[in-house]
């Protein structure tokens, strides 16, 4: 039995994740009428994310509630896998390709509770029994940029500028600390190029 594909995206806030999830799903539908494609993303809107958007909403120190947060995140991903990718990526049709795109995973995680003050090995301990995606990308961008993009929304938690620029440096840091299939993508460039980027890599992984 092929087994299904496991794609993430991941990167700081204003990055451009959300777009690239929207435009890669609607690449693969047209690209093969024998994918089935699952586009989803963390927090997700259970119980464990509803918590966690709650928090980054209402609090404003970045350095506050790392342990709450992490215990949270954990649950949630735990949940997320078990309920609906985990079943969604058992492929029981021969003629059918299930894939997840997931946007955010265990390496916001990592990026965001190590740049709160948890200790990198903690952290990556926690989340390592979690199912390892078979690409992930970590779209990289300027911080000053991204805030840039995304400054007519309500700022969160953690979107100022001093506090991103350590979670971008964890970002970049994955592949060092994971034996994960991690691709950086320089996401400064126009959407279409960004893209552009990407697919090449998820067309490596499925042809
Ligand atoms: N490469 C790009 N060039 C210019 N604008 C971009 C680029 N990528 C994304 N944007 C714009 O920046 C804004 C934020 O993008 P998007 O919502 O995809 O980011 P995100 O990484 O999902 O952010 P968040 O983590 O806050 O959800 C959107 O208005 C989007 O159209
Ligand atoms: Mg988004």
């Amino acid at each position: 039995m092929k087994k299904g594909i496991f794609i993430v995206l991941d990167g700081i806030d204003g990055s451009g994740k959300s777009e690239i999830v929207k435009m890669l799903h609607n690449y693969l539908f047209s690209k093969n009428k024998g994918y089935r494609i699952l586009t989803t993303r963390e927090p997700t809107n259970g119980s464990y994310g509803k918590q966690i958007r709650e928090m980054l909403q209402n609090e404003k120190d970045p350095f506050a509630s790392s342990n709450t947060l992490i215990g949270l995140f954990i649950k949630d991903r735990e949940q997320h896998l078990k309920a609906t990718m985990e079943p969604f990526l058992k492929n029981k049709n021969e003629d059918e390709l299930n894939i997840v795109l997931c946007d955010r995973y265990y390496y916001s995680t990592i990026a965001f509770q190590v740049a709160q003050g948890l200790d990198v090995k903690e952290v990556i301990s926690k989340n390592k029994n979690f199912r390892k995606p078979d690409l992930a990308f970590i779209l990289d961008v300027e911080p000053s940029i991204a805030l840039k993009r995304i400054e007519h929304r309500k700022k969160e938690k953690f979107e100022q500028l001093e506090f991103m620029k350590k979670i971008r440096e964890n970002f970049l840091n994955l592949n060092k600390l994971l034996k994960d299939n991690i691709k950086i993508i320089d996401s400064s460039k126009p959407l279409a190029n960004v893209f552009e980027n990407v697919r090449k890599e998820v067309d490596k992984v499925l042809d």
